[in-house]
């Protein structure tokens, strides 16, 4: 290889007549005339080239594959372009720093034709979801023409200000809401009144789904201070009468037994947990037979069992026995005669 290279560069020589051309490649250029000169020229001739550029750490791929060397190599010191393999090393930042220096992030070298937009905003702070996956860029990046991707912000105020503050209904500024809009709106809405907006503080579902706003915000007071069912619910419970609720223990927390489901029903509880009503010596008696006084949900055991002397004597081996309710669901609390076990 050395042998040969010696000959045609002494060609060379000889060809030209300049027998002191200097290599314009600069003092420590190693790499063999012939890989890339013949006797053609001093041009790159491309039959013979053979230096393989993608062993150095820029791979020539698209677009840069069929450039002449001069544009990446201007001074024809190859060296000088070590370490210059970003992007931003050679190609105008358009964006005027409204991105990133990293370019790749989104371009390759084959175009700048961008075809990951929302990938792109995925990534970023603000992905583009419901409406604004049909907005115009310009609508967002005011100076986009001038390639600038600079916005006013990332927040919803950021960009809805004008919104906010001209909204009537309801008039959001005097209602005292919050400018986090995402508070109450979907941020993949595509609208803000309707399905646009977000309930879940308080989830409108079940029996309260499609349930008019004013039945709750009656006069438009959207300042709720409870989540309370019995605040809302006070006549439904009074009006009850299968089974009545009033008098009984039915207490006021109804979700002790209920869901929102429609109609109140099924009924998630189990009185078993207290006391068997549904099976044993006790079961299908009404519930005010025990919970005597509505006004609270103790229990009273002594009206059915009153005959105190005969109790009296049934028990009188038993250490600790009285007669009273509490003493009998002390010991009995599963209703039957095993006692507590
Ligand atoms: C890796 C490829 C490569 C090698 C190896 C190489 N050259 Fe070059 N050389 C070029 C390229 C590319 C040009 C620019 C050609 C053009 O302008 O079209 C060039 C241009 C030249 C020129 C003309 C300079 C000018 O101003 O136009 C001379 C002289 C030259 N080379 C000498 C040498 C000598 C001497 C060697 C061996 C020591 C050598 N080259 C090795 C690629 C190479
Ligand atoms: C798109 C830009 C680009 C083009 C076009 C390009 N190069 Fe390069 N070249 C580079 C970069 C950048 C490096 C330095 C890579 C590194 O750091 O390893 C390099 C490295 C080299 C090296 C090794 C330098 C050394 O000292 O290690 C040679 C030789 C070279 N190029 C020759 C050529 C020739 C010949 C052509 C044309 C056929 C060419 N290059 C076209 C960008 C380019
Ligand atoms: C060492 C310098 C250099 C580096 C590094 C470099 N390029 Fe280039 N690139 C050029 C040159 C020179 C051209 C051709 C002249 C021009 O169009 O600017 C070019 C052309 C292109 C083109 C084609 C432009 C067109 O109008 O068709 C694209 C796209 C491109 N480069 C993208 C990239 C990307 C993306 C990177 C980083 C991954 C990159 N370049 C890294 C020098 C470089
Ligand atoms: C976060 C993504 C992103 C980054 C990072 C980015 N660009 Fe872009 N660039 C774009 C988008 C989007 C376009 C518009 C492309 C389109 O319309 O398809 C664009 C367009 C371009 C264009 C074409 C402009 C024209 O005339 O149409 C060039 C050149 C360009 N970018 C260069 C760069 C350079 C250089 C860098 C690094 C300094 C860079 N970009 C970084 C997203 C990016
Ligand atoms: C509804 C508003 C909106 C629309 C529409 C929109 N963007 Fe954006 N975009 C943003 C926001 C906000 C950011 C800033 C994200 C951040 O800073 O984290 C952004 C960031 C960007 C960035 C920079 C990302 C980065 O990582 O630096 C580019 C590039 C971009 N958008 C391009 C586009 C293009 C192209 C379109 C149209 C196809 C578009 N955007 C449509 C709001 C939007
Ligand atoms: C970078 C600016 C920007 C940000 C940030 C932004 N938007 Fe938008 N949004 C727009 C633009 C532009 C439109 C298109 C309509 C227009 O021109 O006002 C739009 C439209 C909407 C629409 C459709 C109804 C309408 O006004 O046309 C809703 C709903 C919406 N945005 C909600 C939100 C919510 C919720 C957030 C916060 C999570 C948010 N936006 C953040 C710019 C933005
Ligand atoms: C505390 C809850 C809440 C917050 C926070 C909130 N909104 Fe609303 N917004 C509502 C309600 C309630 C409606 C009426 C929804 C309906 O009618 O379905 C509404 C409706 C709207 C409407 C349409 C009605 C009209 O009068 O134009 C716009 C526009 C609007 N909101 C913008 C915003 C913006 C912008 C933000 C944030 C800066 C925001 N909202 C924050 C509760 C809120
Ligand atoms: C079934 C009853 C019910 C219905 C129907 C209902 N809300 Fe509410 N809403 C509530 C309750 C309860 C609260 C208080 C939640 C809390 O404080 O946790 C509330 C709170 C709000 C708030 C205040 C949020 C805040 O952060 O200050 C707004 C605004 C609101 N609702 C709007 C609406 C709109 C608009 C509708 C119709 C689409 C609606 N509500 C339907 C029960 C309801
Ligand atoms: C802010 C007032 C409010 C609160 C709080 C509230 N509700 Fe409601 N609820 C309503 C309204 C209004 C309706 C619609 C039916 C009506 O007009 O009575 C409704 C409907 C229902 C229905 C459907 C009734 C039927 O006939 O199908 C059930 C069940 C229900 N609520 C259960 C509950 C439970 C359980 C709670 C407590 C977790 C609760 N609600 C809290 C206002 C409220
Ligand atoms: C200890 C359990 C329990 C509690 C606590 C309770 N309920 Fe009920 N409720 C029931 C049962 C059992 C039914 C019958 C369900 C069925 O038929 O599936 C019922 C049925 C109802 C009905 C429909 C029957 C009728 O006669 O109208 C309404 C309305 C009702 N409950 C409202 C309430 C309200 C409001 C509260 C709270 C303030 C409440 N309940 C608390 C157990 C309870
Ligand atoms: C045979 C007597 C008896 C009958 C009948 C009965 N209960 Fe009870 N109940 C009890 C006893 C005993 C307890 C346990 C009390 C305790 O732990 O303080 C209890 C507990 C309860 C509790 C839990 C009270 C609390 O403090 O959390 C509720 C609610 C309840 N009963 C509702 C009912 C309802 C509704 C009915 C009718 C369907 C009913 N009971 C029928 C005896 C009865
Ligand atoms: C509505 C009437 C009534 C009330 C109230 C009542 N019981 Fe009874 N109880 C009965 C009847 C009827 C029997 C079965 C007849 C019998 O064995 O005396 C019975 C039987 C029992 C037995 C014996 C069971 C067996 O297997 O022999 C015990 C223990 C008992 N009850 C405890 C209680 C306790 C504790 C309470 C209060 C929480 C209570 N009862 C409230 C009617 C009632
Ligand atoms: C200190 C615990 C204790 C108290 C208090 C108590 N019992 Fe008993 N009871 C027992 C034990 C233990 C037996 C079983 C006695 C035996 O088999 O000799 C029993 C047996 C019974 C029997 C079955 C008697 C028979 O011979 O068939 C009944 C009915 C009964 N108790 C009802 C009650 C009632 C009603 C009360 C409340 C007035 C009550 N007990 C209070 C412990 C108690």
């Amino acid at each position: 290889m050395r042998i040969l290279s010696f000959i045609i560069w002494t060609f060379i020589l000889y060809l030209f007549g300049g027998f002191n051309e200097e290599s314009p490649h600069g003092k420590d250029f190693k790499i063999s005339c012939s890989t890339c000169h013949s006797s053609k020229g001093w041009s790159l001739d491309k039959e013979i080239y053979s230096f393989d550029h993608s062993k150095t750490k820029m791979p020539l791929t698209d677009s840069h594959k069929d450039i002449n060397c001069k544009m990446c190599h201007p001074t024809l010191v190859f060296s000088e372009a070590k370490a210059k393999t970003e992007c931003v090393n050679c190609h105008t930042d358009v964006h005027q720093q409204t991105t990133s220096n990293y370019c790749d992030k989104c371009h390759t070298p084959s175009s700048w034709i961008v075809n990951k937009i929302t990938e792109i905003h995925q990534q970023s702070r603000f992905p583009l979801l419901g409406v604004h996956t049909m907005t115009e860029c310009q609508k967002c990046h005011k100076s986009e023409t001038l390639h600038r991707y600079d916005v006013l912000g990332v927040e919803c105020i950021d960009c809805h200000r004008e919104k906010f503050m001209s909204t009537t209904q309801p008039n959001h500024n005097s209602a005292g809401f919050s400018t986090e809009c995402s508070q109450c709106h979907y941020i993949y809405s595509y609208e803000w009144a309707g399905s646009g907006f977000n309930h879940s503080f308080f989830p409108l579902t079940l029996g309260h789904a499609n349930v008019e706003c004013a039945k709750c915000h009656i006069n438009g007071n959207y300042s709720i201070q409870s989540t309370d069912c019995y605040g809302c619910h006070k006549k439904d419970y009074d009006a009850t009468t299968n089974p009545v609720h009033l008098s009984g223990c039915y207490s006021t927390n109804c979700m002790l037994c209920h869901t929102t489901n429609p109609g109140w029903s099924p009924v998630n509880f189990d009185h078993e947990q207290y006391f068997p009503i549904n099976s044993g010596k006790h079961s299908g008696i009404a519930c005010n037979q025990c919970h005597t006084n509505p006004a609270n949900c103790t229990y009273y055991c002594l009206g059915c069992h009153n005959n105190q002397s005969e109790l009296n004597n049934n028990h009188s081996d038993v250490g600790g026995y009285t007669y009273s309710s509490a003493g009998c669901y002390n010991c009995h609390p599963k209703g039957n005669a095993g006692g507590k076990k």
